[in-house]
């Protein structure tokens, strides 16, 4: 029997798809999640309790695993460098699901994340992520309405389907050749958010129009959910891709050999999640 390998967020948007594409490749998988009982998985996956947060249940989750798929959830990076050690310990080859930010901003989490995979991982491949096509079931009551009221919809962003991202980790995962590579994980086009919300609203069969949300308005929504520092890191980049579109990458073609998937396609296969109140 081979020896398994262990995949972070399993239950999640992307790392589902991880599991699937690892089984199907006759993979055997085990999965780290918070809360077996509640994990819906296929039946083949091992199901270990762990939590990111505690890396003894980290290193006891990747006892005997080859390699593993890891993301690292939230905005702090406090305990990252003692969890990822764990990991490291048994795991020989590290896929870290990252974002773009890495590149550019060290300090940023994702930065730290990937410093801390580097020191310890023998073997590592960063998949740094633009924006997920996901982000934008966060206007999925709006869309109901027919109005997504929204700031910069002229900011155009790569948005990138959970499957491309999954479809790169698994080969990753179980191929040589990606061993200290940063690919860049992107859509195969940048579109401006007003014109994603009218291909969901076209996709769903659910008119959507765009209205302008003011600047200021979206902070202070932003900031109350998600914090001040969110809010304002997240509107300085957004404004940003008004007039510098977020970079469309070859990389998932490269990595998997068919052409990243459009947000058409995703919307088209996500419309239920629109129309439906969660
Ligand atoms: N959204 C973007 O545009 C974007 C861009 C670049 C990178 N990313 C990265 O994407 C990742 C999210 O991916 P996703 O959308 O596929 O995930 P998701 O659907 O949000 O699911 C999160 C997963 O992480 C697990 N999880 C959360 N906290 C955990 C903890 N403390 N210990 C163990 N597992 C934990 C959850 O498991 P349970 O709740 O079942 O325990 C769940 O499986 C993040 O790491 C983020 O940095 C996102």
């Amino acid at each position: 029997m081979a020896q398994p390998i262990l995949v972070t967020g399993a239950t999640g948007n992307t790392g589902h798809h991880v599991v699937s594409g690892l089984l199907a490749e006759g993979v055997p998988v085990r999965a780290l999640v918070r809360n077996p009982e509640r994990a819906r998985l296929p039946e083949d996956v091992e199901v270990v309790r762990g939590d990111l947060t505690d890396p003894e249940s980290v290193a006891t989750a990747a006892k005997g695993t080859a390699a593993a798929f890891l993301l690292w959830m939230g905005y702090d990076s406090t305990g990252v460098k003692e969890t990822v050690e764990s990991l490291t310990r048994h795991a020989r080859r590290i896929v870290y699901f990252s974002a773009v930010q890495a590149g550019e901003d060290v300090d940023s989490v994702w930065g730290r994340v990937e410093t801390a995979v580097r020191a310890s991982a023998r073997e590592w491949t960063f998949l740094r992520v633009t924006g997920m096509s996901t982000n934008t079931l966060g206007w999925a009551d709006q869309v109901r309405t027919g109005v997504v009221r929204a700031p910069y919809g002229r900011a155009s962003r790569s948005l990138v389907h959970e499957r491309d991202i999954a479809a790169v980790a698994v080969r990753a995962l179980l191929d040589e050749g990606h061993t200290g590579r940063a690919y860049t994980v992107t859509g195969p086009e940048s579109l401006p958010q007003a014109e994603q919300a009218r291909i969901i609203g076209e996709e769903t069969g659910l008119p959507v129009r765009w209205e302008e949300q003011p600047e200021e308005e979206a902070r202070a929504e932003i900031a109350e959910a998600m914090g001040r520092d969110f809010a304002d890191s997240g509107l300085a980049y957004w404004a940003s891709l008004v007039d510098t579109p977020e970079p469309v990458s070859r990389d998932v073609e490269k990595v998997t050999g068919r052409p990243a998937l459009t947000f058409r396609a995703w919307a088209r296969e996500r419309a239920g999640d629109f129309t439906r109140p969660a």
